[in-house]
């Protein structure tokens, strides 16, 4: 049996990055009473906190970010979403960012603000806090909603199944109780970040496991693009050790960590292990090519010649970046050359939304990492995640108070809580598994033979899951089933796309076999 015991909220809103923040001071603003859901414990529990660059403003030109996030995009982002974000950057950043939060934005010796430029930007227009931007917007966000009135922040509570009747949210089921707690809402709004323990490697923290795509689709939502997996160019290459983390039980070493494309926009080059530089060979903008281009070249002369390092003695690196200067420092790295790898970053895809974060599913709203809205296409611009999450999650949060939705009590999903034998390593072994094949087969590049085997390993992998969640209600065989829905979703995307495009970069077999052993070719003009 469902608990009987419940809650209602106007909003809910699950997940507490900065589109969740976003969405729950807007429906607050409107006078919605909200209660913010999340399974993070600390704010580094969310991507947000880890964002290094900045966020994007446009500067008062609205126009010529626009053609910068078509361009990196490959011209597949969609321009009326990218419109959207473009005309409300500036005033959303001025109004939650500055003028609410009083983020210490870096100036000028003029006290201007201090824009940097970033990959596939055409100009410096990005405001930073040298390269710790996230966590900087992020927990001075999290204490203003957490003192609000209207908002309710509930932390350490993860939403493991939508209510949902005919067509319509009305809430979620939580891990409050074995049994399932419910909280029946008017709005809910999904901000649950993005995938990146679906990879040994990722630059997210260890808690993105898909969950808010998950449960939308295993309810009926439409999601899209979610081949179109970002892998940041430059995160540490570290000891390539697998991720550790509290799902596998093994010692939490994180050994990888973001180099902020801020670092190639202000001067630093990448040099391959003859010590060359070789971005020049692979697109005319170098190092500030577009990020799935700079990622490909990267992993081609890794293995063509050993290993890419980043090298920084342009830069004023240790007064200009103290953070990543400090990670570095604590790995041993001596002297300016750092050595780099990609490194699953980010999801372009998700939740298909529209210009206000409403889904397919009437009275769900996606926003964040989750969302599909359009604006990324195949390959996202650096620092716009940030962006996108504010303007979507303002949006979202402003529609769904408007809608005045009243909750109403359905039938909640009966969890149930009835096999005690579950094996110990159960979930631990199972993940291991799942991210060892989405980093064989669903990496960098795409085979779509590959691709095929993928998807039979992960529908196997979703059967075993499937059994034991509907027998325990436990938090991480319910991250696993959705982590185990999303990656065979990938899958499936990168098997329908046989098109090159973007962060989806199909390989051809008969020109594998042409133009190897020269990877290193595989993006050159
Ligand atoms: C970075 O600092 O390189 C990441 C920025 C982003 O992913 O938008």
């Amino acid at each position: 049996m469902t608990d009987t015991t419940h809650e209602t909220a106007d909003v809910l809103v699950v997940g507490s990055g900065i589109a969740g923040c976003a969405a729950a001071l807007a429906a607050a603003r409107e006078g919605s009473d909200v209660l913010l859901l999340t399974k993070a414990e600390r704010p580094d529990d969310a991507s947000t906190d880890w964002a290094q660059g900045g966020i994007s403003t446009t500067r008062g030109d609205p126009e010529s970010l626009k053609e910068d996030v078509l361009e990196a995009s490959d011209g597949t982002a969609d321009p009326a979403a990218v419109d959207v974000l473009v005309e409300n950057a500036d005033d959303a950043v001025e109004d939650v960012l500055v003028d609410t939060l009083e983020i210490p934005f870096d100036e000028t010796d003029d006290g201007e603000f201090d824009y940097t430029r970033e990959a596939a930007h055409s100009e410096h227009r990005i405001l930073h806090v040298d390269a710790a931007t996230g966590s900087h917007i992020l927990r001075p966000f999290l204490a203003h909603v957490d003192d609000h009135d209207r908002i309710e922040v509930r932390q350490d509570t993860a939403a493991l199944e939508l209510i949902a009747d005919e067509g319509r949210v009305h809430g979620v089921v939580t891990d409050e109780s074995a049994t399932g707690h419910p909280i029946y809402a008017g709005t809910t709004i999904l901000a649950t970040g993005g995938i990146g323990a679906l990879y040994g490697r990722s630059t997210n923290p260890e808690g993105a496991t898909g969950d808010g795509i998950a449960m939308a689709a295993l309810a009926g939502a439409t999601v899209d693009d979610l081949e179109y997996v970002q892998f940041h160019p430059t995160a540490y290459a570290g000891s390539e050790a697998q991720r550790g983390s509290k799902r596998s039980g093994e010692a939490a070493e994180r050994d990888t960590f973001l180099l902020s494309e801020a670092l190639r926009g202000e001067g630093a080059v990448l040099l391959n292990g003859n010590g060359e530089r070789f971005m020049e060979d692979y697109h005319p903008d170098a190092e500030l090519a577009p990020r799935d281009v700079v990622a490909r070249a990267v992993a081609a002369e890794r293995e063509a010649t050993g290993e890419v390092v980043l090298d920084v003695s342009p830069l004023e690196f240790e007064s200009e970046y103290p953070g990543i200067a400090e990670k570095c420092r604590d790995r041993g790295i001596e002297g300016s050359e750092i050595p780099v790898a990609p490194c699953e970053h980010f999801l372009c895809g998700g939740i298909d939304v529209d210009d206000r974060g409403r889904t397919s599913l009437e009275r769900l709203y996606a926003v964040g990492e989750c969302a599909r809205t359009g604006v990324h296409g195949a390959n996202r611009l650096a620092s716009t995640s940030l962006l996108e999450g504010l303007v979507w999650g303002l949006r979202a949060g402003e529609d769904a108070a408007a809608t005045d939705a009243t909750p109403e009590r359905v039938e909640a999903p009966e969890l149930r809580d009835s096999d005690p034998d579950l094996p110990e390593r159960f979930a631990a072994e199972k993940f291991t598994r799942l991210r060892r094949t989405m980093d064989e087969y669903l990496g960098l590049e795409r085979d779509p033979d590959e691709v095929a085997r993928a998807s039979a390993v992960l529908r196997r992998l979703k059967g075993e899951v499937d059994a034991y969640v509907r027998t325990r209600t436990a938090r991480d065989l319910y991250e696993l089933r959705n982590a185990s829905v999303v990656a065979l979703l990938i899958a499936r995307a990168a098997s329908e796309n046989e098109e090159s495009t973007g962060c989806h970069y199909v390989v051809d077999e008969a020109e594998e076999e042409t133009t190897d052993p020269e990877p290193a070719t595989a993006d050159r003009p």
